[in-house]
């Protein structure tokens, strides 16, 4: 044999053993390291060393764990996921604990409707905040309805535009988020686009497209869903789930009754 063959092969082989080493030694070092909790991206090294020490498809790359659907009630009234529709009432006679006026502008202090639920509140001063360092302002139109209230919302709406109408954009009582507390309508302070389509194109409304999943709360109407959840778009009408719900259901762009497999609730 050559001396130059020799050598050659002296070398491949000295390269193949070192490069094995160093990937045993890391498949090891993985292998005793914490669990890793969240999705956090694994380098190339880390894909090669899953190749070479699972072959055939199983991977050492820790996989998120799967949503749990069923943390929360979905039919408890005071439940951070209570879905209220027009097929789910409420109790006529339900009334939030620890309702509160947030620490933000609101339409009408010191009426019962800029009252919302000591966690909302919370969450919505948090978003309130955050707005308001992106050069947003942005005020407390209505929080919570007692079912007495709403008979008023509903009824004027009723008298003014007929039942068929003020079914599309108005709940009747006991089928208002806004009778749990962590539901409510945020608007401009100056009053731009007030409870109208057009605040989902002011920089208000598209901010809170954009964000309101950060803080917990979901745009609960959106535009297109009205056969699934029995009315029209709205853009100013926030519902606190919770951060994890809110951004499940913000990148997967699902209503409340879509993610939880509930029938859709077009009408009474
Ligand atoms: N505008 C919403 C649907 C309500 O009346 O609760
Ligand atoms: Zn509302």
């Amino acid at each position: 044999m050559h001396r130059h063959k020799k050598l050659l092969i002296t070398i491949v082989v000295v390269v193949t053993l070192l490069i094995a080493g160093a990937m045993i030694w890391f498949a090891k070092r993985d292998a005793n390291a914490p669990a890793q909790t969240t999705t956090a991206k694994r380098g190339p090294i880390a894909a090669l060393i899953d190749f070479v020490t699972h072959p055939f498809g199983q991977s050492n790359t820790p996989k998120p764990p799967a949503f749990d659907k069923t943390q929360y009630s979905l039919d408890d009234p005071a439940s951070l996921w209570v879905v209220v529709n027009k097929q789910r009432s409420l109790p006529s006679g339900y009334i939030p604990a620890s309702l509160r006026q947030p620490n933000i502008a609101v339409r009408s202090s010191g009426s019962s409707e800029m009252l919302v639920r000591d966690d909302a509140a919370s969450a919505l001063e948090s978003l309130v905040a955050a707005a308001k360092q992106d050069g947003i302002s942005l005020m407390l139109v209505s929080g919570y309805r007692s079912y007495g209230l709403q008979e008023q919302v509903y009824g004027g709406n009723v008298s003014r535009e007929g039942q068929a109408s003020a079914d599309k954009t108005s709940a009747r009582p006991g089928h208002s988020e806004h009778q749990t507390g962590i539901a409510m309508d945020l608007g401009d302070p100056n009053g731009v686009c007030q409870l109208e389509t057009c605040f989902g194109e002011t920089t208000a409304g598209k901010w809170l497209a954009a964000h309101a999943h950060e803080y917990g709360f979901i745009i609960r109407y959106q535009n297109g869903k009205e056969g699934i959840v029995g009315y029209t778009y709205e853009p100013w009408h926030l519902r606190y789930v919770g951060p994890a719900l809110a951004t499940e259901l913000y990148k997967s762009g699902q209503t409340m009754e879509e993610f939880f497999g509930l029938p859709a609730a077009p009408s009474y």
